[in-house]
């Protein structure tokens, strides 16, 4: 039993197209059911979270689309915008464009800058205790380590100051694992596994967040076991595509395509497992695994959400 709910934030990556605003948004329904004020946040505002919402744009002042539940996308600007006024204080109003202007110079200069933003806004809900849980539809796992590790750069290239005060307060809510996790999404093929293993492997020695579990999703279901594999061999070795046709009154090549298709189910879901198998070798007692079914159903947006959260709790 992993309480993945318990915690504050939870960043939610993987390779890209996996599901991870799928499983964001489900994490995010399911905390909300819960009772938990809950705020999800895609990194990468691309519009993704509004589509599975079913709602319209989610801006970075946030959008409520259920009960209990927010929805925002990252805006670096709008934060930088937010910090300036909120923390430090600075009178910004009327004085935008400069400060806009200002922020492209000095985000191109110095690298890390807008991934401390888009942390740090994160992290500034938690600490303000605005949500109880804050779910990050985060970036692909070729960005996410950089946007994590960003406040521990910025606090070993500035020893002092005003900035190392900013991260130090970043860090305690970004290493402590009672409180932020990351979700790492994966699915049963080759590269996604490659890739969710290496994310592992890279958070542990290059980032303060630690792995809360790993979830495979589009897991297939056992369609055939064994004793139906067996029926199938029989029809097509024993009977053959022609004996069947003529008895079943259909051309050869349906039949044929039939027992192809079983085939292939059982080579697909053959295969799945034999990525699985690894993912769990490789993983280990890292974290716990966890599985989602592939959804059959033509749903999308809200009510594949609602499944896939169901799928989410019982395996929580
Ligand atoms: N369990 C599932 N069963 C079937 N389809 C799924 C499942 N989970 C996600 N999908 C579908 O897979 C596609 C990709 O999902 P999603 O957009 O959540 O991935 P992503 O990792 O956020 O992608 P990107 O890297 O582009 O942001 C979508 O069409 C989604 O509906
Ligand atoms: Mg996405």
């Amino acid at each position: 039993m992993i309480d993945l709910l318990a915690r504050r934030l939870l960043f939610v990556t993987g390779k890209g197209g996996v599901g991870k605003t799928t499983v964001a948004a489900a994490l995010g329904l399911l905390a909300s059911e819960n009772g938990l004020r809950t705020l999800v946040c895609e990194v990468e505002p691309k519009g993704d979270l509004s589509f599975a919402f079913e709602c319209g744009p989610t801006p970075f002042q946030g959008r409520q689309v259920a009960r209990n539940l927010v929805a925002m996308s990252m805006d670096t600007e709008a934060s930088l915008r937010e910090y300036l006024h909120h923390v430090a204080r600075v009178p910004v109003v009327g004085r935008i464009g400069p400060v806009a202007r200002a922020f492209d110079f000095v985000a191109t200069a110095a690298p890390g800058i807008r991934e401390i933003l888009t942390i740090g806004k994160l992290c500034y809900e938690v600490r303000e205790d605005h949500y109880d849980l804050v779910v990050v539809d985060a970036a692909a796992t070729g960005h996410v380590v950089g946007q994590l590790a960003a406040p521990t750069g910025i606090n070993e290239l500035v020893r002092v100051g005003v900035v190392r005060s900013q991260t130090d307060w970043m860090l305690e809510i970004l290493r402590d694992t009672r409180q932020t996790g990351v979700v790492l999404v994966t699915t049963p093929e080759e590269m996604p596994v490659s890739e969710a293993v290496d994310l592992a492997g890279r958070l542990a020695t290059e980032t303060p967040v630690h792995l809360a579990c790993v979830i495979a999703n589009r897991v297939l279901p056992e369609l055939f076991g064994r004793a139906e594999e067996q029926v199938f061999d029989v029809l097509a070795d024993s009977y053959g595509t022609d004996w069947l046709a003529q008895r079943l009154k259909a051309a050869p090549a349906e039949v044929a395509s039939v027992l192809g298709a079983a085939r292939l189910a059982v080579t697909v879901r053959r295969d799945g497992s034999a990525h699985l198998e690894r993912l769990r070798e490789e993983i280990g007692e890292g974290a716990p695994l966890l599985y989602l079914p592939y959804l059959f159903s033509r749903a999308h947006g809200m009510r594949a959400i609602r499944q896939v959260a169901q799928s989410l709790k019982e395996e929580l």
